[in-house]
């Protein structure tokens, strides 16, 4: 069984690396994923990805369907995912890879961001938005490996698909936020509802609107993912290969005591 699943952000469409086991499409009661997961092995171990965007890149950050995304991945044996992000920084230099440690949520109910619609009334601990056991491994991976990591700080999820402005920017200082994306959200929310650890590493493409004098533009976000893109793939293959089959995190228990 696999139990470690990627979703792939801007720029990373497929892994290399890895041995193709083969192609799943998985079928979900909240409709279609973003594509076939593909399902690799290294290490001797299985892995599953998914590109959050299509393979093609044709699905907005607003449009993903979040949901089936995340429920195909449990429906594949997958108890861990990391979710690769492409950020604005707002503190934070172009080229940095991030784990952040926070999250601020301002899509603002414009996707679906639950399970848990009702009549099961559920409300997760949300406390620690990414499994703290998963950041700390990636952390060691990176630091064996010599890669400069960035540990900490909060992602500010925006609906899109739109950039944002500069008084936004500005605002979202003041807020406490250090990096800005469209994608971290509900993705983290939804893995926790279905009990698995998730963990977002964030790739700073470029600053943030307004804190240079340059117009921002989508070529350089998608040059610098392409750049990093290679050490995201290391990071995640030594992870394959420095994870413990068991879970020492709460991941595995966020619906004790979360139902009403
Ligand atoms: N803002 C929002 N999302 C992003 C950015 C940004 O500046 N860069 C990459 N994804």
């Amino acid at each position: 069984m696999p139990s470690l699943g990627v979703i792939g952000g801007s720029g990373l469409y497929e892994m290399e690396g890895l041995r193709l086991v083969g192609k799943e499409e998985v079928r979900t009661p909240y409709g279609e994923p973003s594509g076939p997961y593909t399902i690799a092995e290294a290490q001797g171990r299985q892995m599953v990805f998914l590109p959050r965007h299509g393979q093609e890149h044709s699905i907005p950050p607003h449009k993903v369907n979040y949901r089936a995304n995340v429920w195909g991945m449990r429906e594949l044996g997958v108890e861990r995912i990391v979710g690769v992000n492409a950020v604005g920084g707002l503190g934070i230099e172009p080229g940095t890879l991030v784990l952040p440690e926070q999250v601020i949520d301002l899509t603002l109910g414009g996707r679906a961001g639950t399970f848990y619609d009702g009549p099961d009334v559920v409300h997760i601990d949300f406390t620690e938005p990414f499994c703290p056991e998963l950041r700390e491994f990636l952390a060691q991976v990176a630091e064996a490996q010599g890669l400069r990591i960035h540990l900490g700080g909060t992602y500010v999820c925006t609906q899109g698909p739109r950039l944002e402005s500069g008084a936004e920017i500005q605002a979202f200082r003041r807020l406490g936020a250090h990096l800005v994306g469209m994608t971290a959200m509900p993705e983290a929310a939804l893995a926790r509802e279905l009990q698995l650890c998730y963990v977002s590493v964030c790739v700073v493409t470029n600053w943030a609107a307004g804190i240079k004098k340059k117009r921002l533009s989508t070529t350089e976000v998608l040059q610098m993912m392409r750049q990093r893109s290679r050490d995201i793939q290391g990071l995640v293959l030594g992870l394959l290969a420095h994870l413990p089959g068991k879970r020492g995190c709460g991941c595995q228990e966020a619906l004790r005591d979360a139902r009403l």
